[in-house]
């Protein structure tokens, strides 16, 4: 009988390799902020260490929730490779500064697979990552609030000890909920 199948997945190469790569970058997000989560404990910052913690958990579902969707279409899903995860940080604002280039890099990231999906018109994937779009307002936003407070409370005296009871009560309210 002949074969009528063609095509396994309506994935093209090259959206299923820009979230393969999106996949590593969430899987490398996830040990980023876990190695931060260390550094914060290691520092006596109590706090910010089990932020950094819900961060890195956040990161793997991000992760998974991409790995599924290659799968759900019949694409090949690639478990990521993570090494050579940063251990030491200068300072513990440069750790906050880091957390937000990281989730400003994500965002760029998804614009540029955003773009992609058009230009191969590929809508079921631009629908697809609507989700990671929206969520990147509140990443941003929560990265962004956090390292602040270093400017607003200041590091002097008990600063560095104010800003960090203060970091997991950063919160995002989402008003573009319909
Ligand atoms: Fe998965 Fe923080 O972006």
């Amino acid at each position: 009988m002949k074969d009528l199948l063609r095509l396994r997945t309506s994935l093209t190469e090259t959206i299923e390799k820009a979230l393969n790569e999106q996949i590593k970058m969430e899987a490398e997000a996830s040990a980023m902020y876990l190695a931060m989560s260390s550094w914060c404990d290691r520092n006596g910052f109590d706090f910010s260490g089990g932020y950094f913690k819900k961060q890195s958990d956040e990161e793997r579902e991000h992760m998974l929730r991409l790995f599924k969707y290659v799968s759900d279409m019949g694409g090949r899903a690639v478990s990521p490779d993570v090494t050579n995860v940063q251990v030491e940080f200068d300072t513990f604002r440069s750790v906050f500064e880091q957390a937000l280039q990281q989730e400003i890099a994500v965002t760029q990231s998804f614009n540029r697979i955003a773009d992609k999906c058009q230009k191969e018109k590929d809508y079921v994937t631009f629908t697809f990552l609507q989700w990671f779009l929206k969520e990147q307002i509140e990443e941003e936003y929560v990265a962004r609030r956090a390292l602040e407070l270093f400017e607003v409370i200041g590091e002097e005296g008990t600063g560095l000890y104010e800003i960090d009871k203060r970091v997991p009560k950063v919160k995002y309210e989402d008003t573009y909920e319909d």
